[in-house]
């Protein structure tokens, strides 16, 4: 189960006694969705709510190309396939790369979905090992390339990074790009948090000319324009083999959802929606300075600011951060409480992340700052309750 929502029921369970949850464990933004994407949704004019093609409405390939032309990416439609999110890419960018029984490479931590998206494409995931000391960057080439084998078909990585918020700089994309290359390794890069970067640029995988074969990326709707029920994402690659195969994913699962993609054309048709998708990243920017403010103020908690998403891993002054989790939403006393995501979950090495929590920054600065102060309370009694956590 999701390490994200396998604590929800607790979490049920504290709201059902009256208590309030300030969730942090989930990347639920609470931004309204813009009004002219909603609008595209409310006006669309139809007798029949039909499928849409399996690739998408032209329409909505078309708001995807625009998208990318913005940030100087050039793409035919023929590589663009709209998907049902961004989680749905991922799913068939592993099954088109990939037979059943290869390997694929991760940076871990990682976004704990690809372990079940991995084991439906029957693929194996091998872990990439990165450290919060590090900020979650690479490690050095001869790690990454020790770990490849003649059943390794690709490198999964999510940038920025789901739970980690780190950008890769532009020598780590160039090292994978040499590796892809040199190994005849796909690389499907998760970038459904491009426009979330608040230091340092984001280089898409597709923008490396040499990758035109090689490069898979995965988009999706639901981050940048708060959008997550929409379920619209897309796959996108150069290569013509690829997008013939992912054609054939889609045209078994028929369509994906035709009122967003409407929604979407019209939000990309809108005069005002490169300034609407900036003001969404300058309210995350702020929050992320607020959570870096508060933490701060907590004994014991050890974090870096990373480049982008809207995610930190956090070092807990606990032994077992997915108890304190547990602690937080049965015992801790008070009207309020808050809910992380134990980090344990987001690593596939047995072992790793267990005194790490990933805070999602989803809420308002009221509201962030509030939750910091019940999180500090909160690890302070604990250490008392749970005398056996180191601090
Ligand atoms: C890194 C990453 N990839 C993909 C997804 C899936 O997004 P969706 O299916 O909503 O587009 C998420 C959602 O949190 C994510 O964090």
């Amino acid at each position: 189960m999701s390490p994200i929502r396998r604590l929800v029921p607790l979490a049920d369970e504290a709201k059902r006694k009256g208590k309030k949850v300030y969730h942090l464990n989930i990347g639920q933004p609470d931004i309204p969705t813009p009004k002219e994407f909603l609008d595209g949704v409310r006006n669309a004019q139809l007798e029949v709510l039909a499928y849409s093609p399996s690739q998408g409405l032209p329409a909505a390939v078309e708001a995807f190309r625009t998208y990318y032309e913005e940030w100087g990416i050039a793409l035919s439609p023929e590589e663009i396939l709209i998907t049902t999110g961004g989680s749905e890419a991922v799913l068939f960018a592993l099954n088109v790369a990939c037979d059943p029984g290869d390997q694929v490479l991760v940076p871990e931590p990682f976004y704990p979905n690809y372990n079940g998206f991995s084991r439906l494409a029957e693929v194996e995931l091998v872990p990439i090992t990165t450290s919060r000391e590090e900020g979650f960057h690479l490690p050095p080439r001869g790690e990454i390339e020790r770990l490849i084998s003649d059943r390794t078909r690709a490198i999964l990585f999510s940038n920025p990074g789901n739970p980690t918020g780190t950008v890769y700089r532009g020598e780590e994309l160039e090292l994978l790009a040499e590796l892809a290359l040199k190994h005849d390794l796909f690389l499907i890069a998760d970038e459904v948090y491009r426009e979330f970067v608040y230091e340092g640029t984001h280089r898409s995988v597709l923008s490396f000319p040499e990758l035109s074969e090689h490069a898979i990326m995965v988009d999706s709707i639901s981050k940048r324009l708060s959008a997550c029920g929409a379920r619209i994402g897309a796959i996108v690659s150069r290569n013509p083999r690829v997008m013939d195969a992912a054609r054939r994913c889609a045209m078994a699962r028929l369509s994906p959802p035709t009122l967003e993609q409407l929604g979407l054309a019209a939000f990309m048709g809108h005069p005002r929606h490169r300034e609407v998708l900036e003001e969404m990243v300058e309210e995350y920017h702020r929050r992320r300075a607020v959570l870096a403010q508060e933490l701060a103020r907590i004994p014991g908690v050890s974090f870096r600011v990373p480049e982008g998403a809207f995610y930190m891993m956090l070092g807990l002054p606990v032994a077992d951060a997915e108890a304190f989790v547990r602690w937080m939403l049965t015992d801790f006393p008070g009207e309020e409480t808050v809910m992380l995501a134990p980090g344990e979950g987001f690593y596939k090495t047995p072992g790793l992340g267990r005194d790490e929590a990933r805070i999602a920054y989803v809420l308002n600065e009221r509201d962030l700052r509030r939750a910091c102060e019940v999180l500090k309370q909160g690890l302070e009694i604990y250490q008392e309750v749970a005398p056996a956590a180191p601090v």
